[in-house]
């Protein structure tokens, strides 16, 4: 088995403020995390997340979904800027869609979501409302592998937080987004050493590779 060329090329995708791209961002900077974000693709035209990009000098797409006609129209073009960024991991970083057919079989088994709650708990919207309203002690975020449900596929990496009596939705969020902002390089680091594996629906994790020649490609091969 051939160890995998690192860095890892990345493509984020994003719809908002895009403060766990900078967290990725500055992983990438300081040497923590041997991957390149290769591009950033928003849905949104004013995504600060394009912003950012700009800002680390990386490139910057605004793809219109309603210029695009249709969803599959829409995710091919965005499979395209992916694929002609080299990307090889597709990083959901609030992305307010859900992944269709088209972008799933562009890059089977290499899309990561991150959302915060801990799944199966809460998915979909209003994750802190339903935490809050649910009376849940704990909360927390989750990566995990994108699947045609949502926030439905294997589970990478959680990050636990205490809900406190006096929590908001906004104090709850805030106390889980900074975990996002550990857990996430984590997952991306892990799936950069090859060293993630799917066993049914759970990833178990590998042990380090004693060398970069020892990591094992797990990943499947991206269609031609
Ligand atoms: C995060 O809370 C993430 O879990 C959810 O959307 C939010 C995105 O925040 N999927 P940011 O754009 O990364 O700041």
């Amino acid at each position: 088995m051939s160890g995998r060329p690192l860095p890892l090329a990345a493509g984020v995708l994003a719809s908002g403020r895009g403060s766990n791209l900078q967290a990725i961002l500055d992983e990438i900077a300081a040497g923590r995390l041997d991957a390149a974000v290769r591009v950033v693709v928003a849905d949104v035209a004013d995504a600060f997340a394009l912003e950012r990009a700009r800002r680390a000098g990386v490139p910057a797409v605004f793809v219109d979904p309603k210029a695009a006609g249709g969803s599959a129209a829409y995710e091919q073009r965005v499979a395209s800027v992916l694929r002609e960024g080299g990307v090889e991991l597709v990083v959901l970083a609030g992305y307010m869609r859900i992944c269709g057919p088209t972008l799933l079989a562009a890059f089977p088994g290499r899309i990561l979501n991150i959302h915060p709650s801990l799944l199966p708990a809460f998915p979909g919207l209003h994750v802190q409302r339903q935490a809050l309203e649910h009376g849940a002690r704990f909360s927390g975020c989750t990566v995990h592998f994108v699947d045609d449900g949502v926030d439905t596929g294997p589970i990478v990496a959680q990050a636990v937080v205490p809900v406190l009596d006096a929590d908001t939705e906004d104090t709850l969020a805030a106390r889980i987004l900074r975990q996002e902002h550990r857990v996430y390089p984590h997952a991306i680091r892990l799936f950069a050493e090859g060293r993630l594996r799917l066993e049914g629906r759970r990833v178990l994790v590998d042990a380090p590779a004693p060398g970069a020649d020892g990591a094992a490609l797990i990943h499947p091969p991206l269609p031609a």
